[in-house]
């Protein structure tokens, strides 16, 4: 099968490597392009074969249904080099999953296991050498499908793409984040489409973000659309809080995005002795928290932005600060999952994949 697909894939390469241009040094997130892409179209019922070609910018008719009904699913990951060379990614069978589980949210017909796993393998090949090596850095990977196809009657289309291509990046966050609680906008509802990586969920909370960045946050708290009573998830991580020793984060739903991150924080959580639940938490518990000084740590888990602590969050026109703690929850996940994701340590779970 895997065979079979790469003989499949065609590949142009590019004649202009952009490679020297780049600052390995003094990368930022998801700004600069690596040389290839890999393309694959569907059309008349099916998924055709994968190319892959050198970088460079797609040509739409104005009607393609991606510009006006939001037709557009996308994911998120990272390739990594150790000190041999060797390049690795990190759980990609559940990107592929997760693809295809906001797929089918989103009327976009399924794409097949191999044109993705082996369209990866490929393109990573060739550009291997966008992947950097500095500490805290990665190559970004950004799969995705949209709706290619044409006309303005509000049904999916007939043609879909599928992309990937990728960015050499530093880190998404430089330091600690300051969060606002929401309680007047919301990300998801439930029956929505939340739990799907679809553009739409990004464009719908850029308003609010703004809103929250104009008053000195980073990043908005999502609670739920319902009762805004719970906490749910951060624009792009998935949220965990220690109370005393013990780290909470919400279960997730068809509001919520199943964090890849937030999972392997789970099982490595469990896996030091820490005491995890996965339970549904309440703004009110967490100002309380705040109040008798249990509140230890916030922070987000995801793929961009890997373990990002919370230095404080802003609710009803109060702010809290989270203490300064040493040997943070945060700092110890953040190294062991950073160190598998590297291969800088055993992987008992079987999460590295070697490319
Ligand atoms: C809304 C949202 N929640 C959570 C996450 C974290 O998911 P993952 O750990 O799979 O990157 C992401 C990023 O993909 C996201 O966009």
């Amino acid at each position: 099968m895997i065979k079979d697909t790469m003989s499949k894939i065609s590949i142009t390469k590019t004649e202009n490597s952009k490679l020297k241009d780049v600052d390995f040094n003094n990368l930022s997130f998801g700004s600069v392009f690596s040389d290839h892409m890999l393309v694959c179209e569907y059309k008349n019922g099916a998924w055709e074969a994968p190319k892959i070609t050198p970088y460079q910018p797609i040509t739409l008719d104005p009607s393609a249904k991606i510009f006006h009904y939001g037709q557009s699913i996308f994911e998120g990951m990272k390739a990594y080099k150790d000190a041999n060379e060797d390049v690795f990614l990190f759980r990609p069978l559940d990107n592929f999953k997760r693809l295809n589980i906001s797929a089918k949210r989103m009327a976009i017909p399924e794409l097949p296991e191999a044109y993705f796993m082996d369209g990866l393998k490929t393109l990573l090949e060739l550009d291997s050498d966008w992947i950097p090596t500095n500490e805290g850095s990665s190559l970004y990977i950004r799969p995705f499908i949209f709706a290619s196809g044409e006309g303005f009657h509000a049904s999916p289309a007939d043609a879909y793409k599928f992309i990937i291509c990728s960015a050499p990046s530093g880190a998404y966050f430089s330091g600690k984040v300051k969060v606002l609680i929401e309680e007047k906008y919301s990300r998801s509802a439930n029956g929505g489409v939340g739990f799907a990586k679809a553009g739409g969920n990004y464009a719908g909370q850029f308003y609010p973000t703004q809103l929250a960045i104009a008053k000195g946050y980073n990043q908005v708290i999502w609670t739920d659309d319902n009762t805004h009573e719970y906490i749910e998830e951060a624009g792009a991580m998935n949220i965990f809080i220690r109370i005393n020793d013990t780290l909470i984060t919400g279960p997730t739903s068809d509001r919520i995005l199943d964090g890849i991150t937030r999972k392997s924080i789970i099982d490595i959580a469990n896996d030091e002795g820490i005491a995890v639940e996965v339970r549904k938490i309440t703004v009110s518990e967490v100002v309380e928290a705040s109040k008798n000084g249990s509140l230890k740590e916030m922070f987000g888990a995801g793929t961009a932005a890997v373990i990002s602590p919370i230095s404080g969050y802003g609710h009803r026109g109060q702010d809290y600060d989270l203490p300064d703690l040493e040997n943070t929850y945060a700092s110890i996940l953040k190294k062991r999952i950073t160190d598998i994701q590297t291969n800088k340590t055993e992987d008992k779970f079987g999460w590295r994949v070697k490319i």
